[in-house]
């Protein structure tokens, strides 16, 4: 009798980003066509696994995705561990555990960025074996060369700095971009350098209003009465920053259940103060310079619709990726891109480690190269 095929699970968490199809359509086929695996999905993410919101997925459901934006198998940012049911918090851990192998699975595949990468660390120590897959725009997942996901939404935002350009340079203005990126300034750098801002704001480089003002002042003395400024939406001022910093590390350093209670207050209270603050930045730089500025807030549209070509081909090949590293039993693994290939990471290496902007990095060197002020 031929052996019973491997049954694979696969699910996507987290914000949703392009090219999570496309993945999707690697795995699926990798699996499928090159390894006579069967593949199910799960929807919604972890509550999936939980509410037995299954997908067959086949040859057919993969068809015609690879160009899709978002995920079939919808998503959610509901982690094992804590998940709303009912009303109430619970840790669904053991039920996944119980569901995963009700359902006969031999490998589960998670997609999706920091968090899930950590809550795919606690299933695979729970006794499932997992693979993980690096997604989100934001490009801040540690130990791989990029995540997808990123590359569209970079094209997406620098298109809509080259737009803004010509608005801010007929009124002359000053538009204030923010972009998405969370606390990583990845999407704002390369977007701001790709669009050819004129002031870049990242939460890894915190700024000195004084010196933005000083930047934009010089610009209109030497001719040139607008400006555009890209800025992440976690990028602060130096005061602010220095107060995040010390609740982190009071949080960091806290011995007991309620002093680390206390930090994580403290971070939620200057995280909701941070609400509007590129609103605030925009009327303190219309103070500072008198030169009328308006704010755009690209959104969600730099995580909407088809993914671009560099994603396609990375989410394909890291999907494969996924599908060889199950074929040969090597789970507990996040499938890195690196250079032309890929690499199964210790999912230890990974979870918890936030990639954020080194403030040496080369494409910091290269904006400040070209002129453009980082704020500082
Ligand atoms: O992580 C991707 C991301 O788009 C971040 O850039 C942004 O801060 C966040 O998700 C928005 O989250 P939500 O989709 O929950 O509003």
């Amino acid at each position: 009798m031929p052996p019973k095929p491997k049954r694979i699970g696969i699910l996507t968490a987290g914000g949703d980003s392009p090219g999570l199809n496309a993945a999707i359509r690697g795995v699926g086929k990798a699996a499928i066509g090159f390894y006579n695996m069967e593949i199910i999905g799960f929807r919604d993410g972890f509550r999936g696994l939980v509410e037995d919101r299954r997908l067959k997925l086949d040859k057919s459901t993969l068809a015609g995705i690879l160009t899709v934006g978002g995920t079939i198998l919808g998503t959610s940012r509901d982690k094992p561990h804590r998940m709303m049911i009912d009303g109430r918090m619970h840790n669904m851990t053991e039920t996944i555990v119980k569901n995963y192998k009700r359902f006969g699975l031999d490998a589960l595949v998670c997609l999706g960025g920091g968090g899930t990468q950590k809550n795919a660390l606690r299933l695979h120590q729970a006794g499932l074996n997992v693979v993980t897959l690096p997604k989100t725009i934001d490009n801040d997942v540690s130990m791989t060369d990029a995540t997808f996901g990123f590359a569209t939404a970079m094209d997406i935002a620098t298109e809509m700095i080259d737009r803004l350009h010509s608005t801010a340079h007929s009124h002359h203005r000053i538009i204030v971009a923010e972009v998405m990126g969370h606390r990583a300034g990845w999407l704002t750098l390369g977007a701001g350098i790709a669009g050819g801002a004129d002031v870049i704001l990242i939460p890894e480089i915190p700024y000195d209003i004084n010196k933005i003002a000083d930047a934009i002042r010089r610009r209109s003395k030497n001719g040139t009465n607008f400006s555009i400024v890209a800025v992440a939406e976690g990028a602060m001022a130096k005061e602010e920053a220095r107060a995040y910093a010390a609740a982190e590390a009071r949080k960091e350093r806290a011995k007991s259940q309620k002093e680390k209670y206390a930090a994580k207050v403290e971070l939620a209270t200057l995280e909701s103060r941070h609400v509007g603050n590129t609103t605030r930045l925009a009327k303190h730089l219309e103070e500072l310079t008198h030169l009328e500025s308006r704010l755009t807030i690209l959104g969600y549209v730099q995580r909407g619709g088809t993914p671009s070509a560099a994603d396609r081909l990375l989410a394909t090949r890291l999907g494969c990726g996924a599908a060889d590293a199950i074929e040969k039993g090597i789970f507990g693994v996040m499938i890195a891109a690196k250079g032309d290939g890929t690499e199964a990471v210790p999912l230890e290496k990974v979870a918890g480690k936030r990639k954020i902007v080194p403030v040496d990095h080369s494409w910091v060197q290269t904006a400040r190269r070209v002129g453009t002020c980082m704020g500082d």
